[in-house]
């Protein structure tokens, strides 16, 4: 026998426990479990309806009804949560209060922001940015650029040489290119005077890698070519370059030396920026610091490229960008630039 009063108080204690378990639900995955637990085939109610037949006729339609609704109000429930949580997944999670988690911002590489700094300083010149191959020949890395095979000065711009040669002639052996200067020769061979190019970009030599040296590095190449470019601009476009980036009133010089592709030959030192021209180790106590080759287009490269040595004129220059980013920012080891130690990269 049942006692009804009975039924309907088990019946409403089992429709409080599914009221907090489904309040307790914390994602649509725990839905399962909970449909199983309240309708599955071991549930309270699966059993009392798997119980019927026991009970006296006149009692299976008041008790099966019962169930029947309470089953048809679990199952209304279950799917009115699952489609709120389909809904609004985070709804109930989100606290529009907390501080927000910051994204991490990337930024250009400081040798690629001093790349662009260089540039857009000649730019305003007239000058227009042109690449050129890093896998260059012998002949355009050497000698179209007045280095013959024999010429010691090789030996100073140590290569990196790839094991392949072309038959073809004014080419010669497949190298790494040691220097930008090769893009002077490539661009003169395919366009008239006048001139006015930067040429960017990487350049590789076998060097032993320590604070100041890695084999792998960039240059900034500078020519200017007419017919009547000379050493006075070549001194005024240089000295407006580096009073420009690294501020009106910085010391520069113009001391001879020597390159086979330029004639005459000129380094450029600025006052040290550490000491200001007292001499300190930075500077090896010179006060001054290295920063550029430069010199007036030696007739031979001008040969070499198809032109008239005898009606143009020009100078060429060239720079090393992670010395000039180490001198203005006063890092002391080049290695710093290669290593993508995030603490490093993030200070510019
Ligand atoms: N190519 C030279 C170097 O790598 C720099 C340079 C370029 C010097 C142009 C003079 C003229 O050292």
């Amino acid at each position: 026998m049942i006692d009804p009063a009975q039924l309907q108080q088990t019946l409403n204690l089992l429709e409080d426990a599914f009221g907090k378990d489904l309040q307790a639900l914390r994602g649509a995955q725990e839905l399962d479990a909970l449909r199983a637990k309240y309708l599955g085939r071991k549930s309270v109610v699966a059993e009392h309806l798997k119980r019927l037949p026991e009970l006296p006729p006149d009692q299976r339609g008041l008790v099966g009804k019962a169930l029947n609704t309470l089953k048809e109000s679990f199952e209304a429930r279950l799917t009115a949560r699952q489609h709120a949580f389909r809904t609004q997944p985070v709804a109930s999670a989100l606290d529009v209060t907390l501080p927000g988690s910051a994204v991490p911002r990337g930024r250009l590489h400081p040798i690629t922001q001093t790349m662009e700094a260089i540039l857009s300083l000649f730019v305003p010149m007239g000058f227009e940015i042109i690449e050129g191959p890093e896998l260059e020949y012998e002949w355009y890395n050497f000698d179209a650029l007045n280095i013959p095979a024999s010429h010691p000065s090789r030996e100073s711009f140590d290569t990196f040489f790839v094991d392949s040669r072309s038959p073809e002639p004014r080419r010669g052996r497949l190298l790494l290119r040691s220097h930008t200067s090769p893009v002077q020769v490539r661009v003169m061979q395919r366009r008239k005077p006048p001139l006015r190019i930067l040429v960017p970009g990487a350049v590789f030599r076998p060097d032993p890698l320590d604070a100041s040296h890695s084999f792998m590095f960039h240059q900034v190449e500078g020519l200017v070519v007419d017919e009547r470019a000379n050493f006075s601009d070549l001194k005024g476009t240089l000295t407006a370059f580096v009073e420009r980036f690294f501020g009106p009133a910085t010391k520069v010089r113009f001391r001879p030396h020597f390159f086979p592709f330029t004639e005459p030959s000129a380094e450029v030192d600025i006052a040290c920026t550490a000491c200001r021209g007292q001499g300190c180790s930075t500077c090896g106590r010179k006060g001054w610091l290295e920063i550029l080759g430069c010199g007036m287009v030696h007739p031979n490269v001008f040969k070499a490229a198809g032109y008239d040595a005898v009606k143009v004129q020009g100078f060429a220059f060239g720079m090393g960008v992670e010395r000039i980013a180490m001198l203005k920012y006063g890092i002391t080891d080049i290695r710093l630039f290669f290593e993508n130690d995030l603490r490093f990269l993030e200070q510019f």
